[in-house]
């Protein structure tokens, strides 16, 4: 994963989901998250992977594995689930896809362990235990890397992303609902650059 910060993007519209991914690109963001919760949502990502270049785009909240082999026909470059599913692991681990599955417990990092992922996502990050529970996760798990997602914001982004092995940080912060709706995408830009300068900072210090 080449970028510390993963904005979620959630939309019923695809030219709305166009335009929230070039906000987030213009403020430097290249990874984004299209997440599967609108009946909307493989159009938006669709869209998002045809015609918004320079960006990787994923499928979030994918919660099988047929729906993980529709949104890679539909051009997601990467995978991530709420939980700990084997169909959508063996799916992704056997094309060689980036899958980022979540878990939250030494129980569930185990499994996914033992199912050959050394990536996963640490969801829901805040309410898990956030930054303390993770650095006890990563003591164990050693040659495990963590995707924390869930409650994450521009407050607690440093926190997470001075943990070694937190590889990014993904969450909806960075995509104000408000903000869409009033069509306000430069605040989506100015959101995503100062999540690259607290993440550029902390890694600085850590
Ligand atoms: C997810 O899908 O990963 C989470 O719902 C994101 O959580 P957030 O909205 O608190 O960032």
């Amino acid at each position: 994963m080449k970028t510390p910060v993963i904005p979620l993007i959630q939309s019923d519209d695809p030219a709305i989901a166009v335009r929230t991914a070039e906000a987030l690109r213009a403020g430097g963001l290249t990874t984004l998250e299209v997440v599967w919760r609108t009946d909307a949502a493989m159009d938006c990502l669709e869209v998002i992977a045809k015609t918004v270049e320079g960006v990787t785009v994923g499928a979030g909240t994918v919660l099988s594995r047929a729906q993980a082999e529709i949104a890679l026909k539909r051009g997601a470059q990467f995978i991530v689930s709420p939980g700990l599913d084997e169909g959508v692991v063996d799916l992704c681990l056997s094309g060689s896809i980036d899958i980022f599955a979540g878990v939250s417990t030494a129980t569930e990092v185990q499994r996914a362990w033992n199912l050959g992922l050394r990536t996963v996502k640490f969801f829901p990050a805040s309410l898990a235990g956030g930054a303390p529970k993770l650095k006890a996760l990563s003591s164990v798990f050693r040659d495990m890397r963590f995707m924390p997602t869930g409650g994450v914001s521009a407050g607690n982004l440093a926190e997470f992303l001075a943990i070694p092995s937190v590889i990014a940080c993904g969450g909806s912060w960075l995509t104000p609902k408000a903000e869409i709706e009033a069509g306000n995408f430069e605040a989506l830009t100015t959101l995503a650059k100062d999540a690259l300068a607290i993440a550029q900072t902390a890694k600085t210090h850590s």
